[in-house]
């Protein structure tokens, strides 16, 4: 492991809420400039292992490592300037709903930044520029559709120039071409910016789209974590159940299956 343009590390990674194992023994690298894919049905565990390299939620056991720096052993305040490296956009985009949509993507430099007003002003104009959102900088976030909302969120996410952007479900509620456009934009943010990009999904074309690497995941488990075209290829039987939306043999409710009969027949 621990090659030098690893961007992001996790190693034997377990979590637990309560008593119930969420992630078991998880692995994977994502390497720099490269966007990783995370993939698996729903309920797999994708939003709790993006939760623990967020460090939002802190591992049973194991660690993570983000550019070089292993977050399980890191103090409030060291974590504090290893997010300054984080940009996160989650799902449903999150803006806050009392601010205009400028203000809303100008936060992050408030916070972290002792920039002057007019700077911080010109920075997140050129982020709004960056998503396609030039000149909607005064509206309400209730005033744009789903995908400038998730745009206006991409455009805060990225404002500090993170060398990580974390993304949970990013198509989620969108139309197909506001889907593909955010696509296409995070692959712009990956070439013109080199950033390393997690995206978190269970969108299978959007998936093999964007992602240079994918990591399956199932049941908390990884089933497979490699170049997007491997996983495109493995014959895997779960991958491929994945893959090709065949349902799986074990969770076939007989009960319902009837049920489902017999209402298509009456
Ligand atoms: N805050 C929580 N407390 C207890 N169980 C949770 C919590 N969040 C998620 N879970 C459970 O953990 C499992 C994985 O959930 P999640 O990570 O949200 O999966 P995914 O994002 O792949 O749909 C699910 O069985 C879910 O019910
Ligand atoms: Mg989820």
């Amino acid at each position: 492991m621990a090659a030098h343009d690893a961007a992001i590390e996790v190693e034997h990674l377990v979590a637990h809420y309560g008593s119930r194992k969420i992630l078991d023994d998880v692995c994977f690298t994502a390497h720099q400039g490269e966007i990783m894919v995370i993939m698996g049905g729903s309920g797999s565990g994708k939003s709790t292992l993006l939760r623990h390299l967020l460090g939002l939620n802190h591992p049973t056991s194991g660690s993570i490592r983000l550019l070089g720096k292993d977050i399980t052993r890191l103090d409030a305040d060291q974590m504090y300037d290893l997010r300054k490296n984080m940009g996160v956009a989650f799902q449903g985009g999150a803006l806050f709903n009392s601010m205009t949509v400028g203000e809303n993507v100008e936060l992050p430099l408030r916070e972290h930044t002792r920039l002057d007003c007019n700077t911080i002003r010109i920075m997140s104009r050129m982020k709004l520029e960056v998503v396609n959102l030039s000149g909607f900088e005064d509206l309400m976030p209730a005033e744009l559709s789903g995908g400038m909302i998730k745009r206006a969120a991409l455009a805060r996410a990225i404002v500090m120039d993170p060398r990580l952007l974390f993304f949970d479900e990013p198509s989620a509620g969108l139309d197909p071409v506001a889907s593909a456009e955010l696509d296409e934009l995070i692959l712009m943010l990956r070439d013109a910016m080199n950033m390393t990009i997690v995206v978190v999904t269970h969108e299978l074309e959007s998936a093999f789209k964007i992602a240079d690497r994918i990591t399956v995941l199932d049941h908390g488990r990884i089933l497979m974590s490699d170049r997007a075209e491997a996983v495109r290829q493995s014959d895997h039987p779960r991958i491929r159940s994945l893959l090709d939306r065949t349902p799986r043999s074990d969770s076939v409710d007989p009960e319902a299956y009837l049920q489902r009969l017999t209402r298509e027949i009456s």
